[in-house]
């Protein structure tokens, strides 16, 4: 079963060839925050923008839960994107995120609810609420993280840094290669008959 680890060790966290920036914690900006992030990457790894959603997810609770939105809190990220991978690391001066053994509890629940189809008992398991959340938090944005990151999903041991990685498939990218290929190029080294 997937889960959010907490591994300050993790390899995940190993900044060496990865770019640097840092944002003051303005929660109009995050878009264009994620957009300056987002714009380095290789359009194929888009996919439909969801690169950029959660690019998005993560900076915006680094500001919102981490640094409560206090403009004078930066928020610091390390990011790479290449074809092969997607990696980031948000690092906010917050208190970090305490409840992540409560949240793969209640996300557990919620997988099995899903995976017995259980849909009355999902209405429970819509939205994870900590102690700190309001009404305004959806609390459903680290569900479909914890999907999309498929290399990982970890946070350090204070909590208040988290490292992720995307790894997309090598058959999509073959796929793309086929399709420039004709079929007479296939054949064209047997001998005509
Ligand atoms: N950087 C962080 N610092 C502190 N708490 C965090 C952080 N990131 C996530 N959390 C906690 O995880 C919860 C779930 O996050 P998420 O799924 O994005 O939902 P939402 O942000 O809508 O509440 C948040 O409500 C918050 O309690
Ligand atoms: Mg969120």
């Amino acid at each position: 079963m997937k889960e959010i680890e907490v591994n300050g060790a993790s390899p995940l966290f190993n900044t060496d060839g990865l770019q640097y920036r840092e944002f003051s914690s303005d929660f109009a900006k995050i878009r264009y925050y994620t957009l300056l992030l987002v714009s380095s990457a290789p359009s194929r790894i888009k996919e439909a923008n969801l690169l950029e959603q959660q690019v998005s997810e993560l900076i915006k609770n680094g500001i919102a839960h981490g640094n409560k939105k206090d403009p004078r809190k930066i928020l610091k990220v390390w990011y790479s994107f290449s074809r092969e991978s997607a990696r980031i690391i948000v690092e906010d001066q917050g208190e970090g995120f305490q409840e992540i053994k409560e949240w793969n509890e209640f996300n557990k629940r919620r997988l099995e609810c899903l995976q017995k189809q259980n849909f009355e008992k999902l209405i429970e398991y819509i939205s994870f609420r900590s102690h700190d959340n309001d009404e305004k938090d959806g609390g459903n944005a680290l569900f479909a993280a914890l999907e999309y990151w498929n290399g990982g999903l970890v946070f350090n041991d204070k909590k208040n840094a988290v490292a992720a990685k995307k790894i997309f498939s090598t058959t999509t990218a073959l796929q793309e290669e086929l399709n420039h290929f004709q079929p007479w190029d296939i054949d064209s080294d047997k001998p005509a008959r």
